[in-house]
């Protein structure tokens, strides 16, 4: 295996390159060829083989295999004709079923998908990938179900944590980048859950109602991005119904939109417990996975039974099958296949997770310059958000377990499918490194912040007050609202009366809501940060990183300010364990409020001021964008770094108004690390797409001036520049 080298980081057209040259047209021309002979030289029963696959954990209602992996998922192979058993493991952030696999042993704990979302960078988002994948392997699997691109729609959307952003551009490249990384490891990737699982309220029986235009627009861009540049061997379709049917049976989005329109090659298989009738191969799915946990097998031999002499189901049939195979061909399954005792770069990995949560911690606020922490600060107190325990991360079926385990289960408040425990990764805790790098000549107390009086006491003594604030996301349930659980908020609050010195850092899984934000001197917000969270949390405070994130989702100053102030569903759905809901329950969820404007869009549609908008995010040094020019699809600008000290920022072009009419898209960013008073000029390509509508099937361009800004987020933009474009329509 490819070694990663996080030092050396590879360069954009290192990576461009690698991710072209891993699947030249050619290559994949061959493997369409190799999975047609594989198929033709099928026999009837071995055509539905590989149509189904079993949940591969004890007491999941299957016998398990003796060369499966303990893990999300089995699905047989062929021998006689060469094919490899599938081994199917979760998830994007590492190898989460690696504990219950093999005893005790952990896997590397990523930081979580919007942390990786706020550093803005594709390199980074390709190393994480590529460090998950090389695990995928050395635990024995050559499946990892990662990819996961869902658009956040909406702030207490239980699998925030798992996503990237609310923009289809951030989150297609960054999703796109880090399937190309995990698939350089030999393995499949997929790309979930498509489409629209944008809440785990009712997420089994919740009907998405959208516009066709505004899905194409919106998700389903983010999901074609990430495809043209991850090419993923596999796409998982989820829970929910949209417009109606069910997106795992819905003929509309995987043979229209996905294979027709798209041509997409590789197989669709379900999410776990997704599959409601045999109908839905004849729709387009074409893998029915974990196969236990629907309410009957539907593929394997029922397929051949339903299908009969039907040609059009027999050749269906046989199209799953070369499906699957392109994407075991395309991927090398077949040539390199994971052979026992394949080695991990633990310290490497490690390091890669460091570098993730370093670039990807945000700095909201630094007044008077109360970060980096002044050498004159000689007195600490900690507090609070189990600071001497270990970093938090999301629950569900994305869980990283580190080496031993969970250095904490506390209770989370759960109800739904994953009922319940915040896990704290093992590693430094953050208290540890801030005591690391005060050194003996500072005292750095801790307090738990169970009793306010106690910690406003430490608070009111120190120089400086440091309060750590969590909170929990996890799958199969969303939540409530946006405020800190077990009584946070009034924490902050009391401790920030205490001592005006005082600094907040955020453990939470997107946006939430900062009641107490102007009694604060400055506030971080780390997300979920991985392994070494506590090391890049300390060396932010301290200075030794400069912060360079930028958020990846618009934080609200208030629930109203949302599409939907109350959770669609919420009042209604009390999800069972498998968050299924009552025989013949409905619950809409009405996208079609906010469309396409999803996010900073709908904040600038509305005329809204958000708490923190998109894209936010300050520096301990200055930076001025000037010079922006766009011509010939290339938006060209350059960034200085004004200030003392050397830094990154993130260069970002949006659409401001076509014509007379106001709007707001990304169309272009670019991360850039600067050193103090030096300059760069960047240019990035702007996807047509960004600018146009979908109108009566095609992607329209109206002829009309376009005009654009450069910003240092959606809200600080630059005076608009306009050019004048012609009309423009093409199919997707
Ligand atoms: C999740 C998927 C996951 C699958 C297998 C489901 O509950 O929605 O994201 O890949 O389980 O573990």
């Amino acid at each position: 295996m490819r070694k990663l080298a996080v030092s050396a980081a590879m360069t954009s057209a290192l990576i461009a390159s690698a991710v072209a040259a891993k699947e030249p047209a050619s290559t994949n021309a061959d493997a369409w060829q190799r999975a047609e002979a594989t198929e033709q030289k099928m026999t009837d029963a071995e055509r539905v083989v590989m149509t189904s696959g079993i949940t591969a954990l004890p007491n999941a209602g299957d016998k398990i295999p003796e060369d499966a992996v303990l893990g999300a998922g089995y699905v047989a192979g062929i021998p006689r004709l060469g094919v490899p058993a599938l081994k199917e493991t979760d998830a994007g952030l590492g190898v989460s079923w690696a504990l219950g696999a093999r005893g005790n042993e952990g896997a590397t704990a990523l930081p979580s998908g919007m942390a990786l979302a706020a550093t803005w960078n594709q390199e980074l988002a390709y190393q994480a990938g590529q460090m998950v994948g090389a695990e995928t392997r050395a635990k024995g699997f050559n499946v990892l179900l990662a990819g996961g691109v869902n658009l956040v729609r909406d702030p207490r959307g239980g699998r925030n944590f798992e996503y990237f952003s609310e923009d289809p551009l951030l989150s297609g490249i960054l999703g796109g980048y880090s399937i190309a990384g995990a698939q350089s490891n030999h393995i499949i990737s997929t790309v979930k859950h498509f489409a629209f699982n944008n809440q785990e309220t009712a997420r089994k029986f919740g009907n998405v109602t959208i516009s066709e235009a505004a899905a194409r627009e919106s998700e389903l861009l983010a999901f074609k991005l990430a495809i043209e540049i991850g090419n993923p061997g596999s796409v998982m379709c989820s829970y929910n119904r949209l417009n109606g049917p069910y997106t795992c049976g819905s003929e509309w989005l995987l043979q229209k939109v996905l294979k027709r329109d798209w041509g997409y090659k590789g197989f669709v298989m379900s999410d776990w417990g997704a599959v409601y009738e045999p109908g839905f191969a004849w729709a387009g799915l074409d893998h029915q996975s974990g196969r236990s946990s629907d309410p009957q097998v539907y593929f394997a031999d029922q397929l051949l039974t339903d299908a009969g002499t039907d040609a059009k189901r027999k050749s269906r049939i046989s199209d799953m099958n070369r499906r699957i195979l392109w994407a075991v061909y395309s991927n090398g399954l077949d040539r390199f296949p994971v052979l026992p005792g394949e080695k991990i770069d633990k310290a490497g990995h490690e390091a890669l997770a460091g570098e993730v949560a370093r670039q990807g911690i945000v700095l909201l606020r630094n007044e008077r310059g109360a970060l980096p922490l002044a050498a004159e600060a000689k007195s600490i107190a900690v507090i609070g958000g189990f600071a001497d325990t270990g970093m938090l991360s999301g629950g569900g079926s994305s869980q990283v377990h580190g080496d031993g385990g969970p250095a904490a289960m506390i209770p989370g408040g759960g109800r739904g499918l994953f009922n319940g425990w915040e896990q704290y990764q093992r590693g430094t805790t953050p208290l540890a490194a801030i005591r690391k790098r005060a050194g003996q000549d500072v005292t750095v107390t801790y307090r738990t912040g169970n009793y306010i009086a106690e910690a406003v006491e430490q608070a009111r003594k120190a120089d400086v007050a440091i309060v750590f604030a969590n909170q929990w996301q996890s799958e199969g349930r969303d939540n409530p609202d946006l405020s800190l659980p077990r009584g946070q908020d009034a924490l902050i609050a009391a401790v920030a009366a205490a001592n005006p010195n005082t600094v907040v850092v955020l453990q939470t899984g997107s946006a939430v809501l900062m009641p107490w934000l102007d009694q604060t001197a400055a506030v971080l917000e780390a997300w979920y940060p991985g392994v070494q969270g506590g090391e890049a949390i300390a060396s932010v405070l301290f200075g030794d990183t400069n912060p360079s994130g930028r958020l990846p989702v618009t934080f609200p100053a208030s629930l109203e300010q949302l599409p939907h102030p109350v959770l669609p569903g919420h009042t209604e759905a009390d999800p069972d364990k498998n968050g299924a809901g009552a025989p013949g329950q409905q619950v809409t969820i009405d996208y079609n409020v906010d469309g396409s404007d999803v996010g900073y869009r709908w904040f600038a549609r509305q005329g809204h001021k958000p708490l923190f908008p998109f894209g936010y995010g300050l520096s301990y040094t200055n930076f001025a964008t000037s010079g922006l020019s766009v011509k010939g699809g290339k938006a060209t600008v350059t960034v200085q770094n004004t200030g003392g000290r050397a830094g990154a920022t993130v260069a970002q072009v949006y659409l401001v108004a076509r014509g007379k009419v106001a709007t707001r898209r990304l169309v272009g960013f670019q991360r850039v690390s600067l050193e103090a008073g030096a300059s760069k000029t960047v240019t990035m390509t702007i996807d047509p797409r960004l600018l146009a509508d979908w109108k009566d099937g095609r992607w329209s361009m109206p002829r009309t001036t376009y005009y654009f800004a450069v910003g240092e987020n959606a809200e600080a933009l630059s005076s608009p520049i306009g050019i004048r474009l012609p009309a423009k329509r093409w199919a997707d």
